[in-house]
């Protein structure tokens, strides 16, 4: 069957031809029209002459050690007590002037969690089985009513989870937040390349992409307008975090008093890595820059290596909390310079015949841009070390570590110190518990708060 193709559709298979990726094309006399029409609208998308860089970048070899010191991390039990309270005070100031903005970044397919839906939809309360988003939303209504003003939630999902996403908000009444308290939108995606840097095709009229990594992010927030949107509404600070931290902090007013204080451009919260093997990116200067290096990257020594404090020296565990300021957003977006990293999958395909391949070891480099690898660009920023029990409690794997039993566990735990730390006995001792306890993220935001409600319920 020969097919008849507009000027458009023909100049199109020709770019690729031209740059060695014809093949995608290859099955088009056995798509129907619509199937034709959806490939030219995928392969309009994709940016060839990025096609060839992301080539280049899987073939380079890897990048030197370069000269790695620890980073400069705060930790709040050695600041003095009046630098603390400045930093909460310019922190809930920011807050009540209504220049907060959260971001979340929610765009992973939680292949490791095996939950088939947005990770943010997983149930997490230890006794109401609460959703890791309505954790979220819990504690943004608790800020707008304690300090005045909305934080606005703006969720970065991708081609995988966008839908179902939208879906669970819009069924769940905006979680309460209203309509205009949530924004979504999606990252970008980026496409793999097999070992001779050709294009896959996932199935005869798709070629395969996947989330370009949450280092999109600052791409996505350009090219969705949300940087002029939050310049508009005076959103000035960004806080962002990651969709599988039960425990995080949003807002948190002394983090993003301290990163106002130095004028920084983007800051991160870490907490101290104990065990050397622990698989944690972390944060460290390399050749004088900030930086955060992946697990992977470390040698063995420098994973072990101890400072005189007996802390390990590259103990700056990253837990994925940063602020940014949104002109330095702006500034890293526009600059386009963040770098792609390459990881070797095994990517289903289809072969030449058309029939799907389903490789069991890598076939394939995928890429992906990190969000961190905009530190460097920063002249000023803040590492602050915070207590893991009270604020880095991931779901990433379906059992054992990092699991949701141990997200459960970590928030059962944190609501009986709060409930002790105000006086409030609940039973339970020592580190394991007997049973599970919650806080409602609404009714208490932090230990004080427990405090309050209790003066407010026996004056
Ligand atoms: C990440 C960090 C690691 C840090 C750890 C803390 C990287 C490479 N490493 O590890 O330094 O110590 O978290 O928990 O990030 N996401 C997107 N779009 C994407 C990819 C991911 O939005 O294209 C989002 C996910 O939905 C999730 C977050 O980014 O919210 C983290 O992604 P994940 O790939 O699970 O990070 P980790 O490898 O666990």
């Amino acid at each position: 069957m020969t097919i008849s193709l507009s000027e458009d559709e023909r100049a199109l298979v020709d770019r690729f031809e031209q740059a060695g990726q014809g093949h995608v094309f290859r099955f088009l006399d056995r798509l129907d029209a619509a199937g034709r029409e959806a490939l030219f609208r995928q392969t309009e998308e994709i940016d060839l002459t990025r096609v060839a860089e992301l080539a280049a970048t899987a073939g380079a070899p890897p990048r030197a050690p370069g000269n790695l010191e620890p980073a400069t991390v705060l930790r709040p039990d050695e600041l003095p007590g009046d630098e603390l309270r400045e930093a909460r005070e310019r922190g809930e100031d920011l807050l009540a002037r209504g220049t907060v903005a959260a971001l979340l970044v929610a765009g992973g397919q939680a292949t490791r969690l095996g939950y088939d839906g947005p990770k943010g939809a997983y149930p997490l309360g230890p006794v109401s089985g609460r959703t890791l988003f309505e954790w979220f939303a819990g504690r943004l209504r608790a800020l707008a009513d304690r300090h005045g003003r909305p934080v606005p939630l703006y969720v970065m999902t991708s081609e995988a989870t966008h839908e179902a996403t939208v879906e669970y908000f819009r069924s769940r009444d905006w979680l309460g937040l209203g309509e205009e308290g949530v924004k979504l939108f999606r990252q970008g995606m980026a496409p793999a390349l097999d070992d001779d840097g050709r294009l896959l095709l996932e199935s005869p009229g798709r070629v395969f992409v996947a989330p370009n990594g949450h280092g999109g992010v600052f791409e996505a927030l350009q090219e969705h307008g949300i940087l002029d949107e939050l310049d508009a509404r005076g959103l000035a600070e960004i806080f962002y975090f990651q969709v599988d931290n039960a425990l995080v902090r949003i807002a948190d007013p002394v983090f993003l008093g301290l990163h106002h204080g130095a004028a920084a451009g983007m800051s991160t919260k870490v907490v101290e890595k104990t065990d050397p093997a622990e698989k944690v990116g972390v944060v460290v200067r390399r050749d004088g820059h900030l930086e955060v290096v992946e697990y992977s990257e470390l040698s063995e020594a420098q994973m072990e290596e101890r400072g005189p404090d007996g802390r390990l020296r590259y103990g700056a565990g990253n837990i994925a909390i940063h602020a940014i300021r949104t002109d330095f957003a702006r500034r890293v977006a526009e600059g386009g310079e963040l770098p792609f990293h390459c990881a070797r999958k095994a990517v289903p395909h289809v072969d030449a015949d058309g029939a799907p391949v389903r490789p069991a070891s890598p076939n394939a480099t995928k890429f992906e841009r990190f969000v961190f690898d905009a530190l460097p660009l920063t002249e000023s920023s803040v590492t602050l070390a915070v207590r893991r029990e009270e604020e880095f409690a991931p779901v990433k794997n379906a059992e054992g570590s990092d699991s949701p039993e141990t997200a459960r566990a970590a928030l059962t735990n944190r609501a009986r110190r709060w409930c002790e730390e105000a006086g409030l006995s609940v039973g339970l001792h020592g580190e394991g518990v007997a049973f599970d306890l919650e806080l409602d993220p609404e009714f208490v935001l932090d230990a004080a708060d427990v405090r309050r409600r209790l003066r407010q319920a026996s004056p």
